[in-house]
């Protein structure tokens, strides 16, 4: 049997995509498939997203040659190694409401003769997977986002990166803290999902943490801060999600621009909190937003093992004719579920399990209720 898999990744970069990527191609392209079991695979790399789909004319070589590229395992040899996307991204909506393109790209998918798509994304992107597949074409997913916000799955590329990021940066902050005498305010990424600051904020010892699912009092900031400073410490960081606010407050947008899937871009709470605390406390106050640098540079082990695992498994769904679903990492193994399960929902933090309101850091276990199941 003959397939011919078009591959792309969309939405924001992060690191792990290009070990999907590789090995993806690497696994269909495994001869001994193609000698056991008598399967013949191609696997054409969309660029820049579901872009890709939306602009290519697949008669046009120059086209061509410009939206899509051949993938073999030469080509993919040293990929998992690099951050970013080596197809790049973009954050097109084929089914925008002021702009739908979504006839168009199935008419793409027909005319490059794609006989299933594996789509690498988070919410957005595979939200997009999943009315596609409705719609009658043979979609795959694998699960991204340093938000870690897809439901169904404990895992998302990039996510292990982006942490090692928060640690390693509040770590060489703590020292230019500490010889100051500073409270530096730390804004991280993670959208509407508090786990990047959370678990970066944990990991990297942060001595408050505010997320979006706890609206947050900011006089009780400063008294925390203060209370610390009187046991002796020289020096404080506060990790806030960008995504946080202020009790009675709104989220802080950098501006009041959509994306094709009708987001802002969230930023600016950092800057804000740290005048803030800088007044009620009177300690010199530094604000730092990590931004982009989160999502960039090169993948930690995790990542690329996962990229592997879920590239693998993307394959094994495809060989299997069982499309509409995304690849998943629960409870220790890799398996799949449902794109509409994956993407019904926000997974955020469960403040109860996980988040303690009157210290605003993670909980301890000795403090955690029992759970229920
Ligand atoms: O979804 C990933 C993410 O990095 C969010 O954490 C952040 O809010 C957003 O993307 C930033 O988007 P952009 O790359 O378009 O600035």
């Amino acid at each position: 049997m003959d397939h011919k898999i078009g591959i792309l990744t969309g939405g924001g970069d992060c690191a792990g995509l290009n070990s999907a990527i590789k090995w993806v191609t690497k696994t269909a392209l495994d001869p001994r498939l193609a000698n056991s079991r008598d399967i013949k695979m191609e696997i054409i790399g969309i660029r820049d997203g579901w872009k890709g789909l939306v602009e290519v004319d697949p008669k046009d070589p120059a086209s061509l040659a410009k939206w899509t590229q051949n993938l073999d395992e030469l080509v993919v040899r040293t990929w998992d190694r690099y951050g970013g996307t080596m197809l790049g991204t973009s954050r097109t909506n084929p089914f925008n409401p002021k702009n739908d393109q979504s006839q168009k790209c199935v008419e793409n998918i027909q005319e490059l003769g794609l006989t299933s798509i594996v789509a690498i994304g988070g919410e957005d992107t595979l939200s997009v997977a999943h009315k596609l597949y409705n719609m009658g074409q043979k979609v795959v997913g694998i699960p991204k986002t340093i938000d870690r916000d897809l439901n169904s799955t404990d895992y998302t590329l990039g996510y292990d990166t982006a942490l090692n990021v928060i640690t390693e940066e509040v770590d060489r902050l703590r020292t230019t803290a500490g010889s100051h005498n500073r409270l530096f305010v730390v804004e991280v990424m993670g959208r509407h999902a508090g786990w990047l600051a959370l678990e970066g904020g944990q990991g990297s010892g942060a001595h408050v943490i505010l997320i979006p699912e706890y609206d947050f009092d900011v006089d009780k900031v400063a008294e925390l801060l203060q209370k610390r400073r009187s046991a002796g410490v020289r020096y404080d960081i506060v990790v806030v999600s960008e995504g946080a606010k202020p009790r009675g407050k709104e989220e802080v947008y950098l501006s009041d621009k959509t994306d094709g899937f009708g987001h802002k871009v969230l930023g600016g709470i950092g800057s804000q909190l740290a005048k803030e605390l800088e007044k009620l406390t009177g300690f010199e106050t530094r604000h730092v937003v990590l931004s982009h640098i989160q999502r960039g540079g090169q993948p930690s082990a995790r990542d690329r093992l996962m990229g592997r695992y879920f590239g693998i498994a993307a394959v094994d769904l495809i060989l299997e004719e069982d499309f509409g679903r995304m690849v998943a990492y629960k409870n220790g193994s890799i398996t799949s579920v449902p794109l509409k399960q994956a993407i019904d929902k926000l997974f955020l933090v469960d403040l109860d399990f996980y988040y303690d309101s009157e210290r605003y850091n993670g909980r301890r276990s000795s403090l955690v209720p029992k759970r229920k199941d």
